[in-house]
């Protein structure tokens, strides 16, 4: 089986990323290598982490650009430059355009700092998944990897893990928690299966994986 190229996207401190770095390195991984890290935040701590590593990190910014569209269409082409096979989402803040989606269907995945349905959607990034999942008082939370498609956090789960709440929890250390816990294990985890071909989406969306 020919090796699964990808592109990461990123905006922020890259602790997934990083855990898809050491995935490979360490063989929890086969058969994958990280084309291109893409951030459109110049100052994003995964660039340097990606740098490190060896692998090519581009930055493109919206802002540098005249529209969103012609923003849209360079991350398009620099993704298509690189002809990778996945597209992993890993802590990225952009809003991925629809021609990308339709451009790379069931091959692009993100993670989500929930159990998806729930605390997932617009305006859930960041603490706030952490903070709804506080204040609606869960006893479990957790992680959800999914194939990402034109609705929102809701396209076909591939794979999601439990976390506890516990006593005391503030936003902060429930998701230092759920990325330890939860993050960087299925992530990974669901790299592997999918660079194994053992992940499908049937009919109904629903994601099956031959173990
Ligand atoms: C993670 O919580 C991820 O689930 C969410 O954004 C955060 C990214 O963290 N989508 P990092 O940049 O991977 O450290």
């Amino acid at each position: 089986m020919s090796t699964l190229k990808m592109a990461v996207l990123v905006s922020g401190g890259g602790t997934n990323l990083q855990a898809i770095i050491d995935g490979i390195a360490k063989k929890r991984i086969k058969n994958a290598e990280i084309s291109v890290v893409i951030s459109n935040n110049e100052h994003a701590y995964a660039l340097t982490r990606a740098e490190a590593a060896g692998i090519p990190a581009i930055k493109l910014a919206p802002k540098t650009f005249d529209s969103r569209a012609d923003f849209e269409k360079a991350l398009k082409e620099v993704i298509d430059s690189f002809h990778v096979d996945l597209i992993v989402l890993a802590g990225c803040l952009v809003r991925i355009p629809e021609e990308l989606i339709d451009a790379y269907p069931m091959k692009i995945i993100n993670i989500h700092p929930a159990l998806i349905p729930s605390f997932c959607g617009k305006g859930m990034y960041g603490l706030k998944p952490h903070e709804a999942a506080l204040a609606r008082g869960v006893k479990v939370t957790g992680a959800t990897v999914h194939f990402v498609t034109k609705d929102l956090d809701a396209g076909p789960i591939i794979l999601q893990k439990a976390v506890e709440v516990e006593e005391g929890d503030t936003p902060e250390i429930l998701q230092r928690r759920v990325m330890e816990q939860a993050e960087w294990k299925i992530m990974p985890e669901a790299i592997n299966l999918i660079a194994a071909g053992k992940v499908s989406v049937d009919e109904n969306k629903t994601v099956h994986i031959a173990r």
